[in-house]
C-alpha cells in the first residue's frame, strides 16, 4: 500500500503564490511509487477545494502523474476537522459547492504553506486535533519561529548570537509616537531595519537611515502586524543552513546568496523569488571549514531552541566589519521551490530532494507515534 499524502498549498498569506510554487515542486520530486498524493488548495480566502479544483491550481504535467489518486476521490467526499476516527481534515466542498459524507483519510499531511495561517503553529494545531501525522515543525516551534522577538528571545538563552535590536506594539506607537521613536534611536539608532514581528519574505521590512525614515518604516510595519522588531542594520554576508530531522537533526553544508547587483539594499520579496537573476544561491558557501562547522553546529542549535522538528532553514549574517556569525533568523516552512535554498541545500550535501521528502515522511510518523506513547491518564 502506498503512504497518501495530502499536500496542503495556496493559502490565507502573503506568501500565497509562494507556497503554489513550493508545491508543484513538493509534487514533481515525491516518489511516485512510495506515495500517492491528493493535493489540497487553500484559497487566499480560507476555503479549502476538493482535490480535483486543487488539481486545476498545478501545471497538468506536475499533477499527471497523481492523476489517478485525485480520480478515485469522489466529488463529494470530505475531510472533517476534529474527527481523530477518520483522520479527518476539515470539510471540503464539493465543485458543486454542497458537502458530501465520506471522509478522506491522510497517512501524513504535508502543509507546503508560508507564513501567516501556516507556518505559524495555526494549521498544525488544526492537524493535532484531527490527530493526523503531518510534517515540519509542531505548534510550539512553528509559532515561536514566525515571531521575531520570541525567536530572538529563545536564541538568546540558548546562548546563541544575535544583533541589537528593541520591540514594542503598534500600540505603544500609536499612543506616543515620539517615544517610541527616540527609544529606537537610543536602542538601536541608526541605520536600522524595521520589522513586522510576524511577517515573512521581507513584507513590510524597511531600512531607515534617519528620524523620518524611520517613522515611515514603523508606520509600513504597523500595517502589517500589531508588534514590530528593529534591528541594526549590518553589512553582511547572509549564508543559509538547512535543517532535517527530530530529536537528533542533522544540518546540510551552507549556501549563500551572492549578489550581483549591490545597488539594491537588501534581499527583498522580488530578489529572493522573482528570479531577477539579481542574486546567485552558492552551495557550498565559500567559507572556511571551520566556519561551515560553526554555520551547521548553530543551525542544529537554533532548531533545537525553539524544539523544531522535521525541517527549518536557519538564516545567518556574516558581519563584514567583526566577522562575526549571528542567527537571524529560522524559518520552519522553508522555501521549497526549484530556486530555494532548502532543497538546493541538501542537494548541494549529496541529498536528492525526492530523498529529503522520504526522510521528512518518516519524520512526521515518528513524531506522531512519539506524542501516541505519552500518557493522558494517571491514577
Ligand atoms: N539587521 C539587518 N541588517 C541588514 N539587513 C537586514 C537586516 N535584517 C534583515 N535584513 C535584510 O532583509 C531581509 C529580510 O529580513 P528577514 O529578517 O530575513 O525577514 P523575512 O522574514 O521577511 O525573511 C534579509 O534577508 C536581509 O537581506
Ligand atoms: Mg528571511
Amino acid at each position: 500500500m502506498k503512504i497518501r499524502i495530502g499536500v496542503i498549498f495556496g493559502g490565507r498569506s502573503g506568501e500565497h503564490e509562494v507556497s503554489v510554487r513550493s508545491a508543484k515542486t513538493v509534487i514533481e520530486q515525491i516518489d511516485r511509487d512510495k506515495y500517492s498524493v491528493i493535493p489540497v488548495a487553500i484559497t487566499k480566502h480560507g476555503n479549502w477545494l476538493s482535490p480535483s479544483e486543487s488539481a486545476k491550481w498545478l501545471p497538468p504535467e506536475t499533477i499527471s502523474r497523481f492523476s489517478d489518486d485525485i480520480a478515485s476521490i469522489g466529488k463529494g467526499d470530505v475531510g472533517l476537522v476534529g474527527d481523530t476516527k477518520f483522520k479527518g481534515l476539515t470539510r471540503f466542498q464539493d465543485d458543486a459547492g454542497s458537502s458530501g459524507e465520506r471522509t478522506i483519510t491522510f497517512d501524513v499531511v504535508f502543509p507546503v504553506l508560508h507564513g501567516t495561517f501556516g507556518e505559524d503553529g495555526t494549521i498544525q494545531g488544526l492537524f493535532e486535533m484531527a490527530g493526523i501525522p503531518y510534517i515540519g515543525c509542531g505548534v510550539l516551534a512553528s509559532s515561536c519561529g514566525m515571531d521575531k522577538v520570541v525567536m530572538k528571545t529563545l536564541f538568546r538563552e540558548a546562548a546563541l548570537p544575535i544583533c541589537k535590536y528593541t520591540w514594542f506594539l503598534r500600540k505603544d506607537f500609536e499612543s506616543n509616537p515620539e517615544a517610541v521613536l527616540a527609544g529606537i534611536q537610543s536602542a538601536v539608532g541608526f541605520p536600522c531595519f524595521v520589522k513586522p514581528a510576524n511577517l515573512g519574505s521581507s513584507v513590510g521590512v524597511s531600512r531607515a537611515i534617519d528620524a523620518g525614515s524611520l517613522k515611515d518604516a514603523v508606520i509600513l510595519a504597523a500595517g502589517f502586524d500589531r508588534k514590530i522588531i528593529v534591528e541594526e542594520a549590518l553589512e553582511m554576508r547572509e549564508i543559509e543552513c538547512a535543517v532535517l530531522g527530530n530529536d537528533q537533526p542533522e544540518a546540510s553544508r551552507p549556501g549563500e546568496y551572492l549578489i550581483r547587483d549591490n545597488s539594491k539594499a537588501f534581499l527583498d520579496y522580488t530578489e529572493k523569488y522573482a528570479g531577477t537573476g539579481n542574486n546567485e544561491f552558492v552551495v557550498p558557501a565559500p567559507v572556511s571549514s571551520e566556519l561551515e562547522d560553526r554555520i551547521r553546529t548553530m543551525a542544529v542549535a537554533a532548531f533545537k531552541a525553539i524544539d523544531g522538528s522535521g525541517l527549518a532553514r536557519v538564516d545567518f549574517f556574516l558581519r563584514n566589519d567583526n566577522g562575526a556569525l549571528l542567527v537571524n533568523e529560522i524559518n520552519t516552512m522553508p522555501g521549497l521551490t526549484d530556486a530555494s535554498g532548502y532543497p538546493k541545500m541538501w542537494a548541494g550535501s549529496g541529498k536528492p530532494f525526492s530523498a529529503v521528502i522520504d526522510r521528512l515522511v518518516e519524520f512526521a510518523i515518528e513524531r506522531h507515534k512519539d506524542r501516541e506513547r505519552n500518557k493522558t491518564s494517571w491514577s
